[in-house]
């Protein structure tokens, strides 16, 4: 077993609320995405990088008490967080395993892999992709998600909304992070052995009083403040996190804009 050394974004207190307050809101796109994918009930299920369990969570529902998930998360913290989120929920069809996706020792037939949010920290995705699709049965599925964030900003933007949107796409670019990996995400599956996965993107919209968009994208930012940092994108003064999720909020009336979440795109197949 290994621990979460190399996960960019880390899983203190506030990240693991930052994530719980980015799965609501994507929630209805998850759920758009698992239920296309084919995902139903009395399915046997394994959710890549499970985090605080969101995913896990959905999947519970659509495969009811017949079907059961298993997360998979090198971190400990998300996973103790996401074991008492499913003690509160009350799922006995949840459970979870620590260990790193490209060690931990799988066994067994599965009738879907799923992930989110969870190729973009792979080094090689296409590997371990693959690797997983060898433990469904014929004719399961596999179905990843992943952000297209360029797609995020405001409409119109501001400069405020451009300089929010750079400093997330720039400092995740000097991270070697690949910020439009949902719309390659057909070119991940192909290299994956998948030919013809469906790839679609499903795109939130707030309007400008929502406050839970300028709460996103100022967590996102908190988050990333030592990448921001450490790469020279920006000083902590630019950024002044502190007063960021207000100034975002009033921006965003004052300009009366609408908020484009970033795309989050589900790329799916079913196993040859
Ligand atoms: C952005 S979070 C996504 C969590 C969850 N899938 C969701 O969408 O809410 C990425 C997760 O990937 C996990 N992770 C990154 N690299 C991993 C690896 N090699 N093995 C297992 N988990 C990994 C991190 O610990 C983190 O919980």
């Amino acid at each position: 077993m290994t621990t979460d050394t190399t996960y960019l974004l880390g899983h203190d207190p506030a990240e693991l609320a930052r994530l719980e307050q980015q799965a609501r809101m994507l929630a209805p796109a998850t759920r758009t995405v698992l239920e296309l994918a084919g995902i139903a009930p009395g399915m046997r299920v394994l959710d890549l990088s499970t985090g605080a369990g969101d995913v896990a969570f959905q999947v519970a529902e659509l495969v009811g008490p017949t079907g059961s998930v298993i997360g998979i998360d090198q971190s400990v913290k998300a996973l103790a967080f996401a074991a008492h989120r499913t003690e509160q929920r009350a799922l006995a069809n949840v459970s979870f395993i620590h260990d790193d996706l490209h060690t931990v020792p799988v066994t067994g037939e599965f009738d879907a892999v799923v992930g989110r949010l969870v190729l973009l920290y792979l080094p090689d995705p296409e590997n371990v992709l693959r690797r997983f699709a060898g433990l469904v049965r014929t004719g399961g599925v596999v179905a990843v998600m992943e952000y297209e964030m360029t797609a995020a900003g405001t409409l119109p933007p501001t400069t405020l909304s451009e300089q929010v949107t750079f400093w997330i796409a720039e400092s995740f670019r000097r991270a070697g992070l690949d910020a439009s990996l949902g719309a390659r995400l057909a070119q991940v599956m192909r290299h994956a052995g998948f030919n013809g996965a469906t790839v679609l993107g499903v795109q939130g919209y707030c309007e400008a009083g929502d406050r839970d968009a300028a709460r996103m994208a100022a967590g996102i930012i908190r988050t990333l403040l030592p990448v921001l940092e450490k790469t020279g994108v920006a000083t902590p003064e630019e950024v002044d996190i502190d007063t960021l999720e207000d100034r975002i909020a009033r921006d965003c009336v004052h300009h009366d804009v609408i908020f484009k979440l970033p795309t989050l795109v589900g790329a799916w197949a079913r196993v040859a």
